[in-house]
Protein backbone atom coordinates (compact mmCIF):
# COMPACT_ATOMS: atom_id res chain seq x y z
CA UNK A 1 0.00 0.00 0.00
CA UNK A 2 2.03 3.14 -1.21
CA UNK A 3 0.35 5.26 1.50
CA UNK A 4 1.99 3.40 4.16
CA UNK A 5 4.97 5.01 3.08
CA UNK A 6 4.77 8.40 3.44
CA UNK A 7 3.84 10.59 6.27
CA UNK A 8 2.44 13.46 4.20
CA UNK A 9 -1.27 14.67 5.19
CA UNK A 10 -2.08 15.26 2.10
CA UNK A 11 -1.44 11.52 0.72
CA UNK A 12 -2.54 10.04 3.99
CA UNK A 13 -5.95 12.04 3.42
CA UNK A 14 -6.45 11.15 -0.17
CA UNK A 15 -5.75 7.37 0.40
CA UNK A 16 -8.20 7.34 3.39
CA UNK A 17 -11.30 9.30 0.83
CA UNK A 18 -10.47 6.24 -2.18
CA UNK A 19 -10.12 3.92 0.06
CA UNK A 20 -13.98 4.94 1.70
CA UNK A 21 -16.20 2.02 0.50
CA UNK A 22 -13.52 0.85 -1.74
CA UNK A 23 -11.15 -1.56 -1.64
CA UNK A 24 -7.24 -1.58 -1.24
CA UNK A 25 -6.64 -3.00 -4.80
CA UNK A 26 -8.83 -1.38 -6.58
CA UNK A 27 -7.68 2.28 -4.61
CA UNK A 28 -3.68 1.38 -5.57
CA UNK A 29 -3.89 2.44 -9.37
CA UNK A 30 -6.11 5.48 -8.67
CA UNK A 31 -3.76 6.53 -5.91
CA UNK A 32 -0.33 6.23 -7.64
CA UNK A 33 -2.20 8.19 -10.80
CA UNK A 34 -3.32 10.94 -8.47
CA UNK A 35 -0.45 11.51 -6.89
CA UNK A 36 2.40 11.64 -10.30
CA UNK A 37 -0.19 14.15 -11.69
CA UNK A 38 -0.67 16.39 -8.38
CA UNK A 39 1.93 15.61 -5.79
CA UNK A 40 0.94 18.25 -2.97
CA UNK A 41 -1.90 19.33 -2.19
CA UNK A 42 -1.62 23.29 -4.09
CA UNK A 43 -2.06 21.18 -7.13
CA UNK A 44 -5.38 19.99 -6.24
CA UNK A 45 -6.48 23.40 -5.16
CA UNK A 46 -5.48 25.22 -8.12
CA UNK A 47 -6.76 22.25 -10.57
CA UNK A 48 -10.26 22.28 -12.02
CA UNK A 49 -13.20 19.74 -11.36
CA UNK A 50 -13.07 18.29 -14.44
CA UNK A 51 -9.41 17.49 -14.54
CA UNK A 52 -9.66 15.49 -11.02
CA UNK A 53 -13.02 13.47 -11.67
CA UNK A 54 -11.49 12.60 -15.03
CA UNK A 55 -8.56 10.53 -12.85
CA UNK A 56 -11.46 9.62 -10.66
CA UNK A 57 -13.22 8.15 -13.40
CA UNK A 58 -14.34 4.87 -12.91
CA UNK A 59 -14.22 4.95 -8.89
CA UNK A 60 -17.37 5.55 -8.06
CA UNK A 61 -19.21 7.70 -5.41
CA UNK A 62 -17.56 10.72 -7.46
CA UNK A 63 -19.05 13.56 -4.33
CA UNK A 64 -15.51 11.87 -2.74
CA UNK A 65 -13.88 13.76 -5.54
CA UNK A 66 -15.79 16.60 -5.86
CA UNK A 67 -15.71 17.06 -1.63
CA UNK A 68 -11.52 16.63 -1.89
CA UNK A 69 -11.03 19.38 -4.27
CA UNK A 70 -13.53 21.64 -2.59
CA UNK A 71 -11.75 20.84 1.03
CA UNK A 72 -8.44 21.79 -0.30
CA UNK A 73 -9.62 25.29 -1.70
CA UNK A 74 -10.74 25.53 1.97
CA UNK A 75 -7.86 24.41 3.19
CA UNK A 76 -5.61 27.44 1.39
CA UNK A 77 -8.16 30.18 1.94
CA UNK A 78 -8.52 29.50 5.83
CA UNK A 79 -5.40 27.66 6.99
CA UNK A 80 -2.95 29.29 4.87
CA UNK A 81 -2.41 25.51 2.89
CA UNK A 82 -1.69 23.49 5.97
CA UNK A 83 -4.17 20.86 6.63
CA UNK A 84 -4.96 20.92 10.15
CA UNK A 85 -4.14 19.16 13.01
CA UNK A 86 -7.11 19.96 15.42
CA UNK A 87 -9.94 17.31 15.52
CA UNK A 88 -12.76 19.47 15.18
CA UNK A 89 -11.39 21.84 12.70
CA UNK A 90 -10.51 18.67 10.17
CA UNK A 91 -13.30 17.27 10.30
CA UNK A 92 -15.56 20.34 9.88
CA UNK A 93 -13.75 20.41 5.62
CA UNK A 94 -16.22 18.82 3.16
CA UNK A 95 -16.23 15.06 3.28
CA UNK A 96 -14.50 14.60 5.91
CA UNK A 97 -16.01 12.35 8.63
CA UNK A 98 -15.03 11.02 12.15
CA UNK A 99 -13.35 7.90 11.13
CA UNK A 100 -11.64 10.13 8.85
CA UNK A 101 -10.45 12.66 10.61
CA UNK A 102 -9.19 10.37 12.67
CA UNK A 103 -7.30 8.09 10.69
CA UNK A 104 -5.39 10.65 9.05
CA UNK A 105 -4.78 12.39 12.22
CA UNK A 106 -3.42 9.55 14.06
CA UNK A 107 -1.77 7.94 11.20
CA UNK A 108 -0.25 11.46 9.74
CA UNK A 109 0.16 13.91 13.01
CA UNK A 110 0.31 11.26 15.84
CA UNK A 111 -2.74 12.16 17.11
CA UNK A 112 -4.51 9.37 19.46
CA UNK A 113 -7.66 9.77 18.11
CA UNK A 114 -9.51 6.37 17.58
CA UNK A 115 -10.88 5.83 13.55
CA UNK A 116 -13.25 3.07 13.89
CA UNK A 117 -14.43 1.69 10.45
CA UNK A 118 -16.36 -1.80 9.76
CA UNK A 119 -12.84 -3.72 10.50
CA UNK A 120 -12.12 -2.10 13.87
CA UNK A 121 -15.79 -2.29 15.33
CA UNK A 122 -15.94 -6.06 14.38
CA UNK A 123 -12.70 -6.61 16.47
CA UNK A 124 -13.66 -4.31 18.82
CA UNK A 125 -17.21 -5.84 19.06
CA UNK A 126 -15.92 -9.17 19.39
CA UNK A 127 -13.14 -8.46 21.71
CA UNK A 128 -15.57 -7.00 24.29
CA UNK A 129 -18.06 -9.13 23.50
CA UNK A 130 -20.74 -6.58 22.38
CA UNK A 131 -23.34 -7.51 20.30
CA UNK A 132 -25.98 -4.30 19.84
CA UNK A 133 -24.75 -1.68 17.65
CA UNK A 134 -25.77 1.00 19.81
CA UNK A 135 -24.36 4.28 21.10
CA UNK A 136 -23.14 3.05 24.53
CA UNK A 137 -21.70 0.17 22.89
CA UNK A 138 -19.89 2.49 20.09
CA UNK A 139 -18.85 4.98 23.35
CA UNK A 140 -16.89 1.62 25.25
CA UNK A 141 -15.33 0.46 22.31
CA UNK A 142 -13.92 4.51 21.94
CA UNK A 143 -12.94 4.37 25.38
CA UNK A 144 -10.92 0.87 24.89
CA UNK A 145 -9.55 2.32 22.11
CA UNK A 146 -8.07 5.52 23.27
CA UNK A 147 -5.86 3.30 25.82
CA UNK A 148 -4.89 1.06 23.28
CA UNK A 149 -3.43 3.93 21.45
CA UNK A 150 -1.31 5.40 24.28
CA UNK A 151 1.44 4.64 22.17
CA UNK A 152 4.39 6.85 20.49
CA UNK A 153 2.33 5.83 17.06
CA UNK A 154 -1.24 5.28 17.33
CA UNK A 155 -1.75 5.33 13.74
CA UNK A 156 0.07 2.05 13.55
CA UNK A 157 -1.86 0.72 16.28
CA UNK A 158 -5.22 2.03 14.21
CA UNK A 159 -4.18 0.53 10.97
CA UNK A 160 -2.77 -2.48 12.58
CA UNK A 161 -6.34 -3.15 14.13
CA UNK A 162 -7.71 -2.43 10.53
CA UNK A 163 -5.68 -5.03 8.97
CA UNK A 164 -6.30 -7.71 11.55
CA UNK A 165 -10.06 -7.12 10.83
CA UNK A 166 -9.56 -7.71 6.94
CA UNK A 167 -7.17 -10.23 7.39
CA UNK A 168 -7.88 -12.15 10.29
CA UNK A 169 -11.05 -11.28 12.50
CA UNK A 170 -12.86 -11.33 9.19
CA UNK A 171 -17.06 -11.05 9.02
CA UNK A 172 -17.18 -14.86 7.96
CA UNK A 173 -15.03 -17.65 8.78
CA UNK A 174 -12.65 -15.75 11.07
CA UNK A 175 -9.11 -17.06 11.64
CA UNK A 176 -9.32 -17.41 15.52
CA UNK A 177 -6.63 -19.68 15.76
CA UNK A 178 -3.99 -17.01 14.67
CA UNK A 179 -5.75 -14.09 16.51
CA UNK A 180 -3.44 -12.63 19.17
CA UNK A 181 -6.36 -11.35 20.92
CA UNK A 182 -7.97 -14.89 21.29
CA UNK A 183 -7.28 -15.14 25.43
CA UNK A 184 -9.24 -11.90 25.85
CA UNK A 185 -12.01 -11.83 23.12
CA UNK A 186 -14.92 -12.21 24.68
CA UNK A 187 -17.07 -13.85 21.37
CA UNK A 188 -14.05 -16.41 21.15
CA UNK A 189 -14.93 -17.09 25.00
CA UNK A 190 -18.64 -18.08 24.28
CA UNK A 191 -17.91 -20.05 20.96
CA UNK A 192 -19.30 -17.47 18.45
CA UNK A 193 -17.04 -14.79 16.85
CA UNK A 194 -19.30 -14.46 14.07
CA UNK A 195 -22.24 -13.28 15.80
CA UNK A 196 -20.85 -10.55 17.30
CA UNK A 197 -21.62 -7.35 16.32
CA UNK A 198 -25.14 -8.23 15.37
CA UNK A 199 -25.67 -8.39 11.53
CA UNK A 200 -26.55 -4.85 10.60
CA UNK A 201 -30.15 -4.53 8.88
CA UNK A 202 -30.15 -5.20 5.04
CA UNK A 203 -30.21 -1.89 3.04
CA UNK A 204 -32.95 -1.59 0.52
CA UNK A 205 -31.71 -1.10 -2.72
CA UNK A 206 -33.59 1.23 -4.40
CA UNK A 207 -34.77 0.52 -7.64
CA UNK A 208 -34.75 3.07 -10.26
CA UNK A 209 -35.34 3.41 -14.15
CA UNK A 210 -33.97 5.89 -16.09
CA UNK A 211 -33.72 6.50 -19.61
CA UNK A 212 -30.50 7.41 -21.55
CA UNK A 213 -30.64 8.99 -24.88
CA UNK A 214 -27.78 9.93 -27.55
CA UNK A 215 -28.41 12.31 -30.35
CA UNK A 216 -26.31 11.74 -33.02
CA UNK A 217 -25.53 14.12 -36.04
CA UNK A 218 -23.32 12.22 -38.34
CA UNK A 219 -20.06 11.72 -36.56
CA UNK A 220 -21.46 13.81 -33.13
CA UNK A 221 -22.63 12.89 -29.69
CA UNK A 222 -24.62 15.03 -27.44
CA UNK A 223 -22.94 15.05 -23.78
CA UNK A 224 -24.30 17.11 -20.73
CA UNK A 225 -23.71 17.84 -17.46
CA UNK A 226 -26.94 17.73 -14.54
CA UNK A 227 -26.45 20.19 -11.48
CA UNK A 228 -27.75 17.54 -9.02
CA UNK A 229 -27.64 14.06 -8.21
CA UNK A 230 -24.98 11.64 -8.10
CA UNK A 231 -23.53 12.09 -11.09
CA UNK A 232 -23.31 15.61 -11.19
CA UNK A 233 -20.24 17.54 -12.44
CA UNK A 234 -19.64 14.15 -14.53
CA UNK A 235 -20.29 14.19 -18.30
CA UNK A 236 -23.21 11.86 -19.30
CA UNK A 237 -25.40 11.20 -21.91
CA UNK A 238 -28.86 13.14 -21.86
CA UNK A 239 -30.79 10.92 -19.54
CA UNK A 240 -34.37 11.66 -17.62
CA UNK A 241 -35.83 9.17 -15.05
CA UNK A 242 -38.93 7.12 -16.29
CA UNK A 243 -40.83 4.25 -14.34
CA UNK A 244 -41.88 1.61 -16.11
CA UNK A 245 -45.00 2.64 -17.04
CA UNK A 246 -43.53 6.36 -18.32
CA UNK A 247 -44.66 6.88 -22.22
CA UNK A 248 -42.58 7.58 -25.21
CA UNK A 249 -44.34 10.95 -25.26
CA UNK A 250 -43.57 11.84 -21.51
CA UNK A 251 -39.82 10.99 -22.23
CA UNK A 252 -39.83 13.42 -25.09
CA UNK A 253 -41.30 15.96 -22.54
CA UNK A 254 -38.73 15.27 -19.84
CA UNK A 255 -35.68 15.50 -22.43
CA UNK A 256 -37.34 19.05 -23.10
CA UNK A 257 -37.87 20.10 -20.22
CA UNK A 258 -34.00 19.02 -18.80
CA UNK A 259 -32.21 19.53 -21.78
CA UNK A 260 -34.28 21.89 -23.66
CA UNK A 261 -33.76 18.99 -26.52
CA UNK A 262 -37.09 18.98 -28.91
CA UNK A 263 -37.66 15.26 -30.06
CA UNK A 264 -38.07 13.63 -33.33
CA UNK A 265 -37.85 10.49 -32.84
CA UNK A 266 -36.62 7.65 -30.35
CA UNK A 267 -35.84 4.27 -30.68
CA UNK A 268 -35.18 1.59 -28.04
CA UNK A 269 -31.75 0.20 -28.82
CA UNK A 270 -31.09 -1.58 -25.68
CA UNK A 271 -31.05 -1.83 -21.51
CA UNK A 272 -29.35 -3.07 -18.88
CA UNK A 273 -29.42 -3.16 -15.08
CA UNK A 274 -26.60 -0.87 -13.01
CA UNK A 275 -25.96 -2.04 -9.45
CA UNK A 276 -24.55 0.94 -6.92
CA UNK A 277 -24.38 -0.80 -3.29
CA UNK A 278 -27.70 1.27 -2.21
CA UNK A 279 -29.08 1.58 -6.05
CA UNK A 280 -30.48 -0.89 -8.50
CA UNK A 281 -30.39 1.69 -11.65
CA UNK A 282 -32.15 -0.11 -14.80
CA UNK A 283 -31.40 1.39 -17.91
CA UNK A 284 -33.45 2.26 -20.93
CA UNK A 285 -30.60 3.01 -23.71
CA UNK A 286 -32.75 5.18 -26.57
CA UNK A 287 -31.28 6.65 -29.84
CA UNK A 288 -32.65 9.98 -30.32
CA UNK A 289 -32.99 12.37 -32.97
CA UNK A 290 -33.60 16.13 -32.62
CA UNK A 291 -34.03 19.56 -34.47
CA UNK A 292 -30.83 21.08 -35.29
CA UNK A 293 -31.36 24.10 -33.43
CA UNK A 294 -29.94 22.68 -29.95
CA UNK A 295 -28.03 25.33 -28.61
CA UNK A 296 -24.84 24.00 -26.64
CA UNK A 297 -23.97 25.99 -23.20
CA UNK A 298 -21.58 25.21 -20.26
CA UNK A 299 -23.43 22.08 -19.73
CA UNK A 300 -24.71 20.92 -23.42
CA UNK A 301 -21.52 19.83 -25.60
CA UNK A 302 -21.75 18.56 -29.12
CA UNK A 303 -18.58 16.46 -29.52
CA UNK A 304 -16.84 14.07 -31.45
CA UNK A 305 -17.36 10.43 -30.33
CA UNK A 306 -14.02 9.85 -30.51
CA UNK A 307 -13.34 12.58 -28.15
CA UNK A 308 -15.54 11.35 -25.63
CA UNK A 309 -12.55 9.61 -23.31
CA UNK A 310 -11.37 12.94 -22.64
CA UNK A 311 -14.59 13.55 -20.51
CA UNK A 312 -15.20 12.25 -17.12
CA UNK A 313 -17.90 10.07 -17.51
CA UNK A 314 -19.24 7.51 -15.11
CA UNK A 315 -19.54 3.61 -15.79
CA UNK A 316 -22.69 3.82 -16.37
CA UNK A 317 -23.02 5.85 -19.21
CA UNK A 318 -19.62 3.89 -20.54
CA UNK A 319 -21.95 1.07 -20.49
CA UNK A 320 -24.66 3.26 -22.40
CA UNK A 321 -21.81 4.08 -24.55
CA UNK A 322 -21.12 0.48 -25.79
CA UNK A 323 -24.88 -0.21 -26.65
CA UNK A 324 -25.09 2.77 -28.69
CA UNK A 325 -21.70 0.80 -30.76
CA UNK A 326 -22.57 -2.40 -30.86
CA UNK A 327 -25.98 -0.89 -32.52
CA UNK A 328 -24.27 0.94 -34.97
CA UNK A 329 -21.73 -1.79 -35.77
CA UNK A 330 -24.59 -4.14 -36.16
CA UNK A 331 -26.64 -1.38 -37.90
CA UNK A 332 -23.86 -0.67 -40.75
N1 LIG B 1 -8.95 1.11 4.98
C1 LIG B 1 -9.08 2.44 5.06
N2 LIG B 1 -7.96 3.03 5.48
C2 LIG B 1 -7.07 2.05 5.67
C3 LIG B 1 -5.73 2.03 6.08
N3 LIG B 1 -5.08 3.14 6.39
N4 LIG B 1 -5.14 0.83 6.17
C4 LIG B 1 -5.81 -0.29 5.83
N5 LIG B 1 -7.05 -0.34 5.43
C5 LIG B 1 -7.70 0.83 5.34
Amino acid sequence: MPWRSTNDPYKIWLSEIMLQQTQVKTVIPYYNKWIKKYPTLESVAKSNIDDLLKIWEGLGYYSRCRNFHKASIKIFKDYNGKIPEDFDQFKKLPGVGEYTAGAVLSIAYGKKIPAIDTNILRVMSRILGLKERSKSNLNKIKKNLIDYLSTEKPGDINQALMDLGSMICKNKDPYCQNCIFQDICKAWEVGDPEGFPAKNKKVAVKKILMSSGILVDDELILIAKKKNGIYREMWQFPSVSITSSTKDNLIKKKFKEEFGIKIKSMSLIGSFNHLLSHRNIYVKVFTLSARKTLIESKNLKWIKAKKLNLFPMPNLYKRVFEIFQNYKNGSK
